[in-house]
């Protein structure tokens, strides 16, 4: 990976190799961090992180669900993110967030263990490929069913959850696709290892419901709305698994990979990117990088706001009702 120079750690800007844990620390050993992923792009008002307030709410939330205080509130993490891509001097980079149970306690309940707060940010390219993102990927069901609501939490981005998401992605990768497509526990699509999925039958666009037990996708969220209001119908409901070989398109969602097409599942051919595909996909990418006057309050610009714009109250905190208007 690219590194840069400086990470935000336990409160302070530490030299990139220089942001070290204890190796007793009972995240890594049983998995106990709730993590987000970001972006931020180079847009015309400067660097700008895509849907930062949800992605920090979702934070809070996965580490509610896991019994993890969080050491900062969304504001702090937000501005010490923000400060931190300054501080890089990057113009666009993926963040990462994490939040874990450190070292000081071992056991199942070692709630005297501290909890330590990192972002990192770092040049990250498509996750998928850039060819992936224009031909689209090829895709296989895994044999391995995505984690059930009965035993863990679907809708928490949390560290030790995603040993189900490498099952599937290492047994994809070796039998030669790019991506896996994992069921829900009843059998039916649920998402890729890393990203939502969107399915196209007879012009509308399905996506699995919640009860799928998939992640509350911050840019499935964003699809969703862009899709609508394209003039598109969005369904949420089950969907089967032969509908993913006989669709018209297939596409997938998600931070890391943004929007990608799929071009094949289980060697059945879906073929080029469809028409409604790159509709959507051309909208979406007009959003992240700040190109669609109607989808700007999802970006929160990364340099403070100059004069004029603080005089107007130009800034996304203000826009979203933040209390912090940025300096
Ligand atoms: C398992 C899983 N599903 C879906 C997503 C897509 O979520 P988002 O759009 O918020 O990045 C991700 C990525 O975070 C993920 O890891």
């Amino acid at each position: 990976m690219e590194k840069a120079e400086l990470i935000w750690h336990n409160g302070e800007f530490v030299p990139w190799d220089e942001a070290r844990v204890h190796v007793l620390s009972h995240g890594l050993h049983y998995g106990t961090g709730v993590f987000e992923g970001e972006r931020c792009y180079e847009t015309e008002r400067g660097p700008a992180i895509f849907r930062h307030r949800d992605h920090l709410e979702r934070l809070a939330r996965s580490a509610e669900l896991f019994y993890l205080p969080l050491p900062y509130s969304t504001e702090e993490i937000a501005e010490a993110t923000r400060e931190l891509i300054r501080r890089n001097g990057l113009r666009s980079c993926y963040i990462r967030p994490i939040a874990f149970r450190g070292y000081g306690e071992m056991g199942l309940y070692a709630h005297s263990a501290p909890i330590e707060m990192t972002v990192a940010v770092w040049p990250w390219g498509a996750y998928l490929g850039e060819e992936g993102k224009s031909q689209g990927v090829r895709a296989k069901v895994s044999s391995w069913r995505r984690i059930s609501p009965a035993g863990l939490i679907p809708h928490a981005k949390a560290s030790g959850q995603y040993l189900n998401s490498i099952l599937a992605k290492t047994e994809s990768a070796n039998a030669g696709y790019e991506e896996a497509i994992l069921l829900d526990e009843r059998g039916f699509v649920c998402e890729g290892s890393g990203e939502n999925i969107f399915v196209v039958r007879e012009g509308q666009l399905l996506t699995p419901p919640h009860v799928a037990s998939i992640l509350d996708g911050v840019n499935r969220r964003s699809v969703i709305q862009i899709a609508r209001d394209l003039g598109y119908t969005v369904v949420e409901r089950d969907i089967a698994r032969a509908e993913l070989y006989i669709a018209e398109e297939v596409f997938l969602t998600g931070t890391a990979a943004e929007l990608v097409p799929v071009r094949s599942i289980d060697d059945h051919e879906l073929g080029d990117p469809g028409e409604i595909t790159r509709h959507v996909q051309g909208r979406f990418e007009d959003a992240l990088c700040g190109r669609a006057e109607e989808y700007l309050e999802w970006l929160d610009p990364v340099e403070p706001a100059g004069p004029a714009g603080a005089a107007d109250g130009d800034s996304v905190a203000a826009r979203q009702g933040s209390s912090k208007v940025a300096p």
